[in-house]
């Protein structure tokens, strides 16, 4: 990923941020993501009126991932409203692991970082196969 790459993710996720549901924080969030077979997938957020019930962009992105053929995410990056790289939350850090590709790369607010510097020592699949049930 060079520099305009990375341009061009973030406009995609600014695209999807316009398509947010949004109206109980006023916050919308566009998320953008490649795969390694160079796919491009995206997400926004869709609040609900029962509060708790609101999906991040992050979640309806790992949904697209999985509706569109699955596979693994290279490269992510989300924007708030005004077009603004944003981190994601703690819970989106974790579903972002669960499809993170081994040289998953994150556009944030500080930079390039990998997974492990989102979201050190993560729990994940591997645990689940470590304890014999
Ligand atoms: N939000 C996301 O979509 N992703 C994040 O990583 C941070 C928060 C959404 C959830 C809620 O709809 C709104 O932003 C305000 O928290």
């Amino acid at each position: 990923m060079n520099d305009d790459d990375w341009e061009r993710l973030t406009q995609a996720a600014q695209q999807a941020m316009t398509r947010a549901y949004a109206p109980y924080s006023q916050y919308p969030v566009g998320a953008a993501a490649i795969t390694e077979t160079c796919q491009l997938i995206t997400g926004c957020n869709v609040e609900n009126a029962s509060y708790g019930l609101g999906q991040c962009a992050e979640n309806t992105l790992v949904g697209q991932l999985q509706l569109t053929g699955g596979g693994r995410i290279t490269a992510f990056t989300c924007v708030n409203a005004d077009g603004a790289t944003i981190m994601p939350c703690g819970r989106c850090r974790q579903l972002l692991n669960e499809f993170a590709a081994e040289d998953f790369q994150i556009l944030t607010p500080e930079g390039i970082r990998d997974m492990a510097g989102i979201l050190p020592q993560a729990f994940g699949p591997q645990d689940l196969s470590e304890v014999a049930r």
